[in-house]
């Protein structure tokens, strides 16, 4: 059983921590507030779609652990080249590094790649997209390390998995909606 120490993030539903093995990994434990258990959806999930191609990618899965605080989900951890974890749009725009039209028009791109590929997705907050920078040439890649897949495992889910058609649908949607919720200023 690995013992959990080092936090990294955390959101709504999960804590993030390093794996304590090895750190090109982390590893997501449900919080125990949490209504929907979010590891479990992504893992049925990635074990079924195909993973994006182009402008976004998503992380690594590793499959589940064993914790000291409950089972994990271990993923690829998102890091810059120098090493450190790769902040996402929210914290580049608090940081006054990333400007309000340059956070939309990284959503507007990582969307129209996700559309591309049919790639289900039901929550692209900007917390959610980090920007890794991939190479000391200055090489950006968006990752969304969560908010991706289906919201619950339903037949409707499926449907869309294997209907590129109605995934594309939903995704105009979920960016409709995001776009008036987090990226309209
Ligand atoms: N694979 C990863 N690599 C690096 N940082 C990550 C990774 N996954 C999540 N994070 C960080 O942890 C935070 C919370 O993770 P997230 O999966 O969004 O949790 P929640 O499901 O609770 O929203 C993210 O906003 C991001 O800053
Ligand atoms: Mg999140």
């Amino acid at each position: 059983m690995l013992e959990l120490t080092t936090l990294i993030g955390s959101g709504r539903e999960r804590d993030v921590f390093l794996h304590p093995g090895r750190d090109d990994r982390i590893i997501k434990i449900m919080k125990p507030e949490a209504t929907v258990d979010r590891n479990a959806v992504e893992s049925w999930f990635l074990a079924r779609a195909k993973r994006p191609r182009g402008a976004v990618t998503i992380p690594a899965l590793h499959g589940w652990v064993e914790t000291d605080r409950g089972p994990g989900l271990v993923y690829q951890h998102i890091r810059d080249e120098g090493g450190t974890t790769s902040r996402s749009l929210t914290q580049l725009v608090n940081e006054g590094i990333l400007e309000e039209k340059l956070l939309k028009a990284a959503f507007e791109m990582a969307i129209a790649s996700l559309r591309e590929n049919a790639f289900l997705i039901y929550d692209p907050r900007p917390d959610n997209i980090l920007m890794m920078k991939a190479d000391r040439a200055g090489g950006r890649r968006l990752v969304l390390v969560d908010g991706f897949g289906p919201n619950v495992v339903a037949p409707r889910a499926m449907v869309r998995m294997l209907v590129p058609p109605l995934a594309r649908r939903k995704i105009d949607s979920v960016r409709a909606r995001a776009h008036a919720e987090w990226y309209a200023s």
